[in-house]
């Protein structure tokens, strides 16, 4: 695929705003800012004025001062970057606004997205921006592209993905994966959503698509779900992680989690995972060093691996 890079574009003395992802604590540690340094590095180097733009949370429009940046502006005055306030305190950025695009592209001469978790959203700062300034990937995007492609390119068999967690969208991705893997182990609440196949014991299960079986207080599989999953995790070759597999931030509910995970992380298979709770689960277990590839992206890694493509990629073409 290719992306503009930023190496491309003469930053130099320029101002270049730059699209991260905030949509996380402001902790210098958090996968999503450390995922910046990258590009912020570069920049900083080529003497660009960097101004930071990003989302937090769902605002829906309106000043919510819970979700302000100001917090993240000392993380980046490293960089000398100003970080401009979130995105979503106003109205114009989820409707793709012309004018709101416009407005934001007049605080810089040069727009760099790096921000791949948030580029499945058709928003002013993702999809608008790139049309009204010279343009380019950051460094971080561009791996996130490169590695998650892999699953897709010539993938090694069984491909197997893990879709769990508790966000109740992640259903539609089962349909799409099922078409190109060789198993699709669902667990977390969706079988809970997932209304009656749940009820069909995992054991008896030949399809594609294995449903786990969750205990009675529904906050994790059962012990023949984890067994089962575990026997597809050691026969695969390339594995897609995504979404704990109950609630693992109590102990009494994190077995599904802490077996399954390591399943993945200690297979010889190519392992990615990604999302904001997967990555929280992976760091709680030790688990980080054990993967070959961790996705800023929930949904957006999602949505890339079952369209190969996002709205925020073909924007930066
Ligand atoms: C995420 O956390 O996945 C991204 O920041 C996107 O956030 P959104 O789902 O609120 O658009």
């Amino acid at each position: 695929m290719n992306l503009p890079k930023i190496s491309g574009l003469g930053v130099s003395g320029k101002k270049v705003l730059l699209r991260l992802d905030l949509d996380c604590e402001p902790d210098p540690d958090d996968l999503r800012i450390k995922a910046s340094t990258e590009s912020l590095d570069y920049l900083k180097d080529k003497d660009a004025e960097i101004i930071i733009i990003s989302h937090r949370g769902r605002p829906g429009g309106k000043v919510d001062e819970s979700l302000s940046l100001k917090p993240f502006q000392t993380i980046f005055d490293k960089w000398g970057a100003e970080v401009y306030e979130n995105l979503r305190f106003d109205p114009g950025e989820e409707k793709n606004d012309v004018e709101f695009a416009e407005k934001l592209a007049s605080l810089g001469d040069i727009y760099v997205n790096d921000s791949f978790a948030d580029s499945h959203r058709e928003h002013a700062s993702i999809v608008g921006l790139p049309g009204l300034l010279p343009h380019a990937a950051g460094f971080r995007f561009i791996k996130e592209v490169e590695n998650l492609s892999k699953v897709f390119e010539a993938p090694k068999r069984p491909l197997v993905f893990v879709i769990s967690g508790v966000k109740e969208d992640k259903q539609q991705y089962i349909n799409a994966f099922e078409k190109v893997a060789d198993k699709v182990l669902v667990g977390g609440r969706l079988p809970d959503f997932l209304g009656d196949h749940a009820l069909e014991s995992v054991r008896l299960q030949n399809g594609k698509v294995v449903i786990g079986n969750l205990v009675m207080d529904k906050e994790d599989i059962t012990l023949n779900t984890i067994d089962r999953f575990e026997t597809e995790i050691k026969k695969a070759g390339t594995i897609v992680l995504s979404g704990p597999l109950g609630k693992y931030e109590d102990q009494g509910h994190r077995q599904g989690t802490e077996r399954v995970f390591n399943a993945v992380a200690n297979s010889s298979a190519f392992n990615i995972a990604g999302g904001g709770d997967t990555e929280a689960a992976i760091k709680l277990l030790g688990l980080s060093d054990k993967f070959d590839w961790i996705s800023v992206g929930g949904g957006a890694m999602l949505e890339f691996l079952s369209k190969h493509t996002l709205p925020g990629v073909e924007a930066l073409k």
